[in-house]
């Protein structure tokens, strides 16, 4: 064993000293890397340089054998670097499944492990992890702020803060496709997925949210929990469970409403998280009036950002239906209304 080694630690060393590289030019990093370091364990053994028997070997070392060249081409130059250590086409694949190709990252996987992949996206920049999304995606840059229609036929229930009106949004469309810190899901207490946003958010996602929400315990009406969002262009997904409207709506179902847009709003601060975005929770299967919902929506998410203005950057009401997108056009002026237009000098 000490023989090879130092046999191969020699070759490490003219390998080094003739700067053999890929075909590509450079360095394989991954099987010099390894090799190298093999030598260095054996170089300790040796005392002197190779002997001159293997300087004639050197110019044998560039001859690539015909098994190996397909894998070269695959592989990139690794063959070649390898054919030039001496290491053969099959010691070159069980060496590369050991070494550097860790499996990808899969986070479609239901056999992957969630905390593994939450913990993987978390450390990657935002180029990496746009590697890893299947869907298309809508950067935040493309999402405007709010600016009113300039119609003041609505009643301003607060004054103006163009501070304020300069952190909303109201976007139109799916909000699986949002490439932000955090959307929120009008989820069901089980948090295990469902129909309507809960289900396109778990879709998108894919099995590892689920495999995370299993761990959670469920959550009550107007609670809110948060996990990574795996698939999603998005960082977080934060969980928030809607009242029930049966026949009409009442304190608790009203009060219950305002707590999950709080909540999500506490957690998502609470997590350092900048720009959240909201489906409108509860409306769908859940019967709650969409035209009494956009208030607590609104004065909620009004209120929170006049006592934490500096803990968020952005808040989206992300609207599927039609009907839903003209309620908030219409009543956005209302909470967060224009300044006066400037008057004018003549
Ligand atoms: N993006 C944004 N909004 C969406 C999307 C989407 N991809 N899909 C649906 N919506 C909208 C609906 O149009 C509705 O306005 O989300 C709003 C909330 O509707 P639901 O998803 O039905 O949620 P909710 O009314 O809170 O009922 C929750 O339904 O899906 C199940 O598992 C869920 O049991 C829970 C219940």
């Amino acid at each position: 064993m000490a023989f090879q080694m130092s046999k191969l630690a020699a070759r490490v060393w003219l390998l080094g000293s003739f700067g053999v590289t890929s075909s590509a030019g450079n360095r394989c990093p991954t099987h010099l890397g390894l090799i190298s370091r093999l030598a260095h364990r054996s170089f300790r053994a040796l005392k002197a340089p190779p002997s001159p028997g293997l300087l004639r070997k050197a110019d044998k070392w560039e001859k690539v054998s015909t098994a190996s060249k397909s894998l070269h081409r695959r592989s990139g130059g690794a063959v070649k670097l390898a054919g030039a250590v001496g290491l053969s086409a099959g010691a070159l694949a069980s060496l590369s499944t050991s070494t550097s190709a860790r499996p990808e990252l899969n986070l479609h996987s239901e056999s992957s492990d969630w905390t593994e992949a939450k913990k993987k996206l978390c450390s990657m920049d935002k180029e990496k992890r746009r590697e890893m999304y299947r869907i298309d995606f809508i950067p935040l840059e493309k999402i405007p702020v709010w600016s009113p229609s300039g119609d003041r036929s609505c009643t301003p229930r607060y004054k103006a803060n163009e501070e304020l009106n300069k952190k909303i949004s109201l976007f139109s469309g799916d909000i699986t496709k949002l490439e932000i810190d955090a959307v929120a899901n009008a989820a069901n207490k089980t948090l295990l997925g469902g129909g309507g946003v809960d289900g396109a958010i778990h879709r998108g996602a894919g099995p590892l949210l689920r495999k995370e929400c299993a761990t959670l315990n469920g959550c009550e009406t107007g609670e809110a929990k948060i996990t990574g969002a795996y698939g999603l262009p998005a960082k977080y997904v934060i969980h928030t469970v809607g009242p029930i409207v049966h026949d009409s709506v009442g304190d608790r179902e009203e009060q219950a409403l305002r707590n999950c847009y709080y909540n999500c709003l506490h957690t998502a601060t609470k997590n350092h998280l900048r720009t959240v975005a909201f489906p409108c929770i509860s409306t769908g299967v859940y019967g709650y009036p969409p035209d009494q919902a956009v208030h607590v929506a609104l004065r909620t998410v009004r209120e929170y950002l006049e006592q934490n203005h500096d803990k968020l950057d952005r808040v989206i009401f992300c609207v599927f239906l039609k009907s839903d997108k003209e309620l908030y056009e219409t009543m956005l002026p209302a909470y967060f209304p224009q300044g006066s237009p400037p008057k004018s000098k003549l």
